[in-house]
């Protein structure tokens, strides 16, 4: 619906700044007449003025009990006009305000009872208990990002389901959907398209089994066929993944369509009425997502071979997993930092060493299995300098391996270089 919205904000701009006054109305006249059929449900948004589109509200009718009673005089007839049943909805100050801002639309004469004169750009989506919807829709949606690929999943549920309603729980930046049962990525997508649409800063969280696909299952052919041509496993997983690049995809290609021009008109279109966002503004759309996949911790358990305990002791000094990724250690030590798994990353090499710095520079952590002591005051400032850098705005927290230290007087020296540098705050796994 909101769509009908933005092209009556779009057309009243753009005829503004071509008429004016009653050459301005007709222009819009012509244009409503010829478009009326595809503006349901704001078909009714028949006027233009300097403000834009708009058309009359009867929300002047005070609802259910009595309201407030006064004259209103026709500003031809001077005669008070026809008061709605149970009186005005709100107090004769806050009619002068509104007839002052020419807010106020009176009829031919007195016997046409007042309206009050609503902008499209001030058009409130009502969220409606009912939502009617193609149930072809979700298939048609699908072919939209698989339009080679025949029919690779059952049942995707239709975009436009949850973009019907997300506007009205998802509204601000950070707020988030999460679906346990993902599919075809519906939800996510719904996500990409609403965030394009009106810059707010939604994020998602999907859950999928890796439910396996096999190409002997007619209904599971075509997907594992492209899983297949993908080179990826045969999952559900992978599909839903897929679909939610080739819908980031498509929507950045439309996004870099609109013009460096469109894209600021638009960008303005979205403020009309609303203050122009501060200096520095939104960052870029983000259509990007991160996949984890749930496994045992990386950490070893202590579990000592009471049999032969100097060697489970030996063994212990590297407790972390082996055959496991330092994105795998990474990832458990924002979960157990309670950090979101989304911050910024970026790495960097400091005296041969990868260092991580997540959230800009909110968290260092460095998973080389070895730091000799030359390689300590190098690493030691380089990570220093970094943060330095970085000036994040919390407290850093420096996270080392434990056993890559050769002993604690490296570790210490380490700690104190760092400490020496603002950096108190040093763990190791
Ligand atoms: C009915 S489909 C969901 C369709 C989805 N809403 C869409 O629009 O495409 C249910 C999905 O949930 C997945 N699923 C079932 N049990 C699950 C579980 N315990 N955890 C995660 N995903 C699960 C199935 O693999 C299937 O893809």
């Amino acid at each position: 619906m909101s769509d009908v919205k933005d092209v009556l904000v779009r057309i009243g701009h753009e005829l503004k700044s071509q008429f004016s006054s009653q050459a301005l109305s007709e222009a819009y006249a012509r244009w409503f007449r010829e478009h009326k059929a595809e503006l349901w449900p704001l078909d009714r948004y028949k006027y233009i003025d300097g403000g834009g589109v708009y058309t009359g509200s009867q929300s002047v009718h005070n609802p259910g009990r009595e309201g407030y009673r006064y004259d209103v005089l026709h500003p031809v007839t001077r005669r008070p006009c026809k008061q709605p049943l149970m009186g005005y909805r709100f107090p004769k100050e806050t009619m002068y305000d509104l007839l002052a801002q020419g807010r106020v639309l009176f009829g031919e004469d007195e016997t046409k009872i007042i309206e009050l004169k609503v902008y499209a750009s001030e058009y409130q989506e009502k969220l409606s208990s009912v939502l009617e919807l193609d149930g072809r829709l979700g298939a048609y949606d699908l072919k939209e990002d698989f339009p080679e690929d025949g029919k690779v999943f059952s049942n995707p549920k239709p975009v436009r389901l949850y973009s019907a309603f997300f506007p009205f729980l998802l509204k601000q930046d950070g707020d988030f959907a999460v679906d346990f049962f993902a599919g075809s990525g519906a939800t996510a997508k719904a996500v990409f398209q609403l965030n394009a649409k009106d810059l707010v800063r939604r994020r998602f969280i999907l859950v999928q089994l890796p439910e396996p696909l096999c190409p002997k299952d007619t209904d599971q052919k075509m997907a594992a066929m492209l899983c297949d041509r993908m080179g990826k496993p045969r999952t559900i997983a992978e599909l839903t993944k897929e679909r939610l690049r080739r819908a980031g995809n498509k929507i950045r290609e439309e996004q870099s369509q609109l013009s460096q021009k469109d894209a600021d008109k638009n960008s303005l279109f979205k403020y009309m009425g609303e203050a122009q966002p501060t200096a520095g503004g939104k960052p870029s759309l983000d259509l990007g997502f991160r996949v984890f996949k749930l496994d045992s911790t990386n950490i070893r358990i202590w579990e000592p071979d009471r049999e032969n305990l100097a060697e489970t002791l030996f063994d212990a000094a590297e407790h972390l997993k082996s055959g496991r990724t330092e994105q795998d250690i990474l990832f458990e030590l924002l979960l157990k930092l309670g950090l979101d798994l989304c911050q910024p990353m970026e790495q960097k090499t400091i005296a041969g060493k990868t260092v991580h710095s997540i959230g800009a520079g909110a968290l260092f952590v460095c998973l080389t299995p070895r730091i000799s002591l030359e390689e300590i005051e190098p690493l030691g400032l380089g990570i220093a300098d970094w943060h330095k850098e970085l000036a994040p705005a919390v407290e850093s927290t420096v996270v080392f391996r434990d056993s890559a230290f050769a002993d604690d007087v490296a570790k210490i020296n380490l700690t104190a270089i760092l400490g020496q540098h603002g950096l108190k705050n040093v763990r190791s796994l």
